[in-house]
């Protein structure tokens, strides 16, 4: 990975003997080559790419891959003026809680489509296209109930997740939208979840999608853009895979249909790590705990689903490994990084890299403990 090659390591530390600790830090080749696997795979098909802005909303990082001819994908009021801001030009906007404001705001810029998740939703995109007398164009989310086999916190479609509507209901929106002169019906959508390595939910959601537009072709609504929502799963310390598959997965109705994906950890992941200092040691009974200058408040993931990002110590030269934890300043048992790993002893001071961090890392950070957000820097 990156932060291995050349003289990176070097650079990381340099960085960070100079800069307050923790910052976040990105790799502008390597998201540059994440973003060519989605041109290479896709670019010559009739497939728009949507970034989904809630993985990295970095503006250097936006305006990079809006440079690369994406669209973006927001499920804010503030991404949307962000993405706006950044020059993005298709705008998707999900989200099952969307405030009049958030609707209005989308009505006036005339974006992309506005994703649809409830029938009261729906409701008032109606109410406020009309009053503003613009049309709005709109996609319905669908909730095909297919599992995904991923963490229960990241699996969106299942029969009673919160998001999008039954069949039923989207036949009715789709059906009473058609009479609406203020509505324009642009697409369907279905949002699977994230952290998915098959093709087989692909697959099988898409079939019934195919069904139900079979079905509205019978009132005359003939739609032929199908949003499948985000990208291929990364596992931590990787570089995303699977483009391939998924072009697999769309291939047999790429004849008929339209096609619009919404990857966001696959494009940011690999490029950025969270860079910390250790700043203290303890032996507690059989094992060490290491404690880190960065918290759950600056990555929260380790803690939110269990997950391990690969921890690297830039500094050290030590192999000889020991049982240890490493944690934050927090005041929180669930501020740890890794439990129960074998790994060098750092010594203080040693600067550490927690690495796969450019998805979902700044972005869902916080200010607990009145601890402040981080710097982000960028390697070109
Ligand atoms: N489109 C919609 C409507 C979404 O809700 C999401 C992610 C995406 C696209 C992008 O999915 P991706 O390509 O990144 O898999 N915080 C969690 C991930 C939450 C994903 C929520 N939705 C994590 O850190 O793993």
């Amino acid at each position: 990975m990156w932060y291995l090659e050349n003289d990176n390591r070097e650079k990381i530390i340099n960085l960070a003997r100079k800069n307050k600790t923790p910052f976040y830090l990105y790799h502008i080749p390597t998201l540059q080559k994440e973003i060519d696997k989605y041109k290479n795979v896709f670019g010559s098909y009739n497939v728009d790419l949507l970034y989904a802005v809630k993985a990295n909303f970095n503006k250097a990082i936006l305006k990079i891959i809006r440079n690369n001819g994406f669209g973006a994908d927001v499920v804010s009021g503030w991404e949307l003026k962000r993405v706006i801001d950044c020059g993005f030009k298709k705008i998707s906007f999900s989200g099952v809680g969307k405030t009049d404001d958030e609707i209005i705001l989308a009505i006036k810029n005339k974006i992309y489509f506005i994703n649809i998740e409830s029938f009261e939703e729906f409701e008032r995109i109606k109410y406020f296209s009309e009053k503003l007398k613009i049309k709005t164009s709109i996609s319905v989310r669908i909730n095909p109930d297919v599992d995904i086999n991923s963490h229960n916190y990241i699996t969106t479609a299942k029969k009673y997740s919160k998001f999008g509507v039954d069949f039923k209901t989207a036949f009715e929106i789709y059906t009473t939208t058609q009479k609406s002169p203020y509505l324009d019906i642009k697409a369907i959508h279905f949002h699977l979840g994230s952290q998915i390595f098959s093709s087989k939910p692909y697959e099988i959601a898409l079939k019934k999608i195919i069904t139900f537009l079979d079905d509205l072709k019978k009132k005359g609504i003939h739609i032929n853009i199908i949003d499948i929502g985000g990208g291929w799963g990364v596992k931590e310390g990787n570089q995303s895979k699977g483009h391939k598959k998924l072009f697999n997965v769309l291939k047999p109705y790429l004849k008929n249909y339209k096609f619009i994906l919404e990857p966001g950890r696959s494009i940011v992941a690999s490029s950025g790590v969270l860079v910390t200092k250790v700043l203290y040691r303890k032996k507690v009974y059989d094992k060490y705990i290491v404690i880190v200058d960065a918290g759950m408040n600056n990555l929260i993931r380790p803690s939110l689903y269990g997950v391990y990002h690969p921890i690297i110590n830039l500094s050290s030269k030590s192999n000889k490994s020991v049982l240890l934890d490493i944690a934050g300043p927090v005041c929180e048992s669930s501020d740890f990084f890794a439990r129960n790993i074998r790994f060098p002893l750092p010594e203080r001071d040693d600067i550490l890299i927690i690495a796969s961090c450019g998805a979902y890392g700044y972005s869902m950070s916080s200010n607990y403990n009145l601890r402040p957000f981080t710097a982000e820097y960028l390697i070109y």
